[in-house]
């Protein structure tokens, strides 16, 4: 096999340059058209590569050697930025209020580019297709539904996908891997809360809905204490709160919302029963009513156990693979995991020589460049070596 530092370091001040001007122009879910233009112009005059755009809005998919006979694997990247204004002070910040790249989608991109880029250069060692799909809208736009739905995982079918996030509690060199439910479901709760208003002094006359909703915000805590098993996981928080108009006015209504967290697919079910259950019956309790609603986000993202065995053996080529624990986040990579077998990996982005580093979300997180050789080069190792060393028992 060909060595890749040479080709990567090559590419190295392009694909540093790449992210900058990503981060100087972050854009939002389904806008990223932009960012698609970019993709394109780096990507439409590699040899063997076709492009198809505007996929799920704004999303890219790249296909190297589509009409090589072998199976096909899948790479991806996210390209959305998000709602925050940024406070770090680096030459490349972001130049639009209000938006920046806290999740550092803009080294997504910029891995992904690379590796399409190299991969292009070492045509004769792959025997099938690479796709490399851009996608837009991870943070809650669900843009990998909409990406599956408008079949980037057909014509050639895509026998195993894999993709990365940069993570900022591992140093540069690490890759965490974990097999199993690795990020949440991420669902969102609303429940009404209905009784009688009344004079704030004459409480006997109404039906308190903000007493209501203080026990049902107390009692919601005890699925994940009395009825979820110690060693699973759930999360349900009520975040936001709306009642009242006035200090001496019990309001007939309250409105509480919130999410819900779960690292198995039975466990969300059951979860979503217990909250109808405990919500109305503790609101019939009293006297009120509660209607609970509860809106689908990303499903559980369940890495394949082969697939993830072969991440772990190909990272261990140049980087060191460690297991991670599942995170309550959620990602919407999830809709993949649940058509082929997929693997999803945790990229370390802190400097060696520093203890901590922003977190993802954070207004001065910013996808370190020296990650970026290092993603490049498990996107390049990942799709090189998967007709050889594939992870062949779970994509038979
Ligand atoms: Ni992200």
């Amino acid at each position: 096999m060909r060595e890749l530092q040479p080709l990567i370091n090559s590419l190295l001040p392009d694909l540093v340059a790449l992210r900058h001007e990503l981060h100087r122009h972050p854009e939002l879910a389904y806008e990223e058209h932009a960012t698609a233009a970019r993709i394109v112009d780096q990507l439409q005059h590699v040899p063997g590569i076709t492009l198809r755009t505007g996929v799920a809005g704004t999303g890219v998919v790249a296909t190297l050697g589509a009409d090589r006979p072998g199976p096909c694997v899948a790479l991806r990247a996210d390209m959305d930025a998000l709602p925050i204004e940024e406070q770090g002070d680096h030459a490349h910040r972001s130049t639009v209020p209000g938006k920046m790249h806290a999740c550092g989608h803009d080294g997504h991109v910029t891995c992904l580019v690379g590796a399409a880029q190299v991969l292009a250069q070492l045509g004769d060692e792959l025997e099938g297709p690479v796709k490399f799909l851009f996608q837009p809208a991870e943070e809650g736009g669900a843009g990998a539904r909409r990406m599956c739905e408008e079949g980037v995982l057909d014509d050639p079918p895509v026998q195993a996908i894999f993709g990365l996030h940069g993570w900022p509690t591992l140093p540069q060199g690490q890759v965490g891997v974990h097999a199993g439910g690795f990020l949440a479901s991420s669902d969102r709760l609303h429940i009404a809360v209905r009784g009688v208003g009344a004079h704030a002094a004459f409480p006997h006359e109404g039906i308190d809905t903000v007493l209501v909703a203080a026990h049902i915000i107390v009692a919601l805590q005890s699925i994940v204490a009395r009825n979820t098993a110690p060693l699973d996981s759930v999360v349900v928080t009520v975040s936001q709160v709306h009642g009242g108009t006035a200090f001496n006015i019990i309001p007939g209504q309250v409105l509480l919302t919130g999410t819900i967290r779960t690292l198995h697919a039975a466990t969300r079910e059951r979860t979503f029963a217990h909250i109808h259950r405990v919500a109305t019956d503790t609101a019939r309790a009293f006297g009120a009513t509660a209607a609970v609603v509860i809106d689908d986000g990303y499903p559980v993202l369940e890495n394949d156990p082969g697939a993830t065995e072969y991440v772990r053996r190909v990272a261990a080529h140049t980087m060191t693979p460690v297991d991670i624990a599942p995170v309550m986040g959620g990602e919407d990579f999830a809709f993949y995991a649940q058509q082929v077998p997929a693997s999803f990996v945790a990229l370390g982005v802190r400097p060696v020589d520093r203890d901590t580093y922003p977190t993802l979300h954070q207004a001065d997180y910013d996808f370190h460049d020296g990650a970026i050789p290092l993603g490049v080069g498990l996107h390049v190792d990942i799709a090189r070596r998967f007709w050889r060393e594939g992870p062949r028992s779970s994509v038979a």
